[in-house]
């Protein structure tokens, strides 16, 4: 099978591979549309934590399944699903909690156990496969993964009241997060970016405030827009070495902050700030499967999330679209790649 494999830093070469054999408890799935994601971009650049070239791109995936294990009971050839992409070891301490996005065994696509997903094929365990809709295609089926991000992150806040959030960034992670909060209850949000092009969308997609960093006081505009009280939750979904600050400064007190960007440089925090007023500053990473177990529910219940893709290429293009999203030469939010 053809396979996108980043072979060095700011390389990608289209290979050819074996097609993954399943097991008993697997399914073979059909690649039909994948997404490029951030941490395709840091496996690009040589800058990911974990994974190193060469190995191939992509996490995010739908698909159709061509191929079931002698165990598999609930799918059947021809059905369109996505994948959770992430399977704990099942006997660590968090395993047993259901928090698989932090066992330190857990095995992830792109690394030499599991195949990534830029790939006419791609296997995965039953039990972490989900059926999609009818009516729900393939693209709509591979933002599921980076919803279950911002339903995680949204699901870290633990606030009775929700008049109001900040979502600082609205790339695709803040974006959902911006559309997941609604679905929470949060009744005003305000998103900021430092492309016009995001704001446009994040207002397109329901916020009632879109502010450009670039161009003003973000915090000031949160205060005004607030009565001057502040936001009851912000999510950090962009980087930027003064945003924990920014964050902190434009939400009330005892109000929540929760970070999803991975911020990989030291940052200097105001830390005064967080305690004068009693604020709760927390990370989300990845996950549970209840949480993707959600997006799916959300998706196939009609989410209608399509305004996010806005380019679609075939696998041979995949060098380009990860040097798009780069260097933002175009107005770009989600990438799908069709093998
Ligand atoms: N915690 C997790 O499990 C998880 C999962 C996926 C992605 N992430 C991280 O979340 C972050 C967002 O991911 P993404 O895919 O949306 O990336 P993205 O690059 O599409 O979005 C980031 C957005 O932030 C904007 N931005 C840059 N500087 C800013 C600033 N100072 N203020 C406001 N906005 C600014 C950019 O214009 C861009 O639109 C990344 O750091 C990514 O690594 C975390
Ligand atoms: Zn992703
Ligand atoms: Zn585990």
């Amino acid at each position: 099978m053809r396979v996108a494999v980043v072979t060095e830093p700011y390389k990608v070469k289209i290979e050819e591979m074996e097609k993954p054999v399943i097991g008993p408890e697997d399914v073979l799935i059909r690649v039909m549309s994948a997404g490029i994601c951030g941490s395709d971009l840091h496996l690009f650049k040589g800058t990911h934590a974990f994974r190193n070239p060469p190995a191939v791109l992509g996490h995010e995936v739908a698909g159709e399944v061509v191929e079931t294990g002698s165990n598999v009971t609930r799918f059947r050839v021809g059905d369109r699903v996505t994948v959770e992409p992430q399977l704990g070891c099942g006997q660590c301490e968090f395993c047993a909690a259901g928090l698989v996005n932090l066992c330190t065994g857990k095995v992830v696509p792109g690394t030499p156990k599991w195949c990534g997903t830029f790939a006419e094929y791609f296997a995965a365990r039953e039990e972490i496969t989900y059926k999609l809709a009818e009516g729900v295609s393939y693209e709509l089926g591979t933002l599921a993964e980076p919803l279950a991000v911002a339903v995680h992150a949204i699901r870290r806040l633990d606030l009775s009241e929700k008049n109001s959030i900040a979502i600082l960034g609205s790339g695709t992670i803040g974006l959902l997060c911006l559309v997941v909060s609604k679905q929470y209850g949060f009744k005003q949000a305000i998103c900021t970016d430092t492309a016009p092009y995001n704001l446009e969308m994040a207002i397109r997609l329901g916020a009632d405030l879109a502010i450009n960093p670039l161009k003003e006081d973000v915090v000031k505009a949160v205060r005004k827009f607030t009565g001057s009280r502040g936001v009851d939750a912000a999510v950090i979904a962009a980087g930027a070495p003064t945003i924990i600050d920014q964050a902190s400064a434009m939400t009330r007190r005892r109000g929540e902050i929760v970070l999803v960007a991975m911020i990989t440089e030291k940052v200097p925090v105001y830390s005064y700030s967080l305690v004068f007023n009693e604020q709760r500053l927390s990370g989300a990473m990845t996950y549970q499967s209840r949480d993707f177990e959600e997006a799916v529910r959300l998706i196939n219940d009609g989410l209608d999330l399509c305004d996010l893709v806005t380019h679609r290429l075939p696998m041979e293009e995949t060098q380009r679209g990860l040097e798009m999203l780069d260097r933002k030469t175009e107005n770009v939010v989600k990438i799908i790649v069709h093998p």
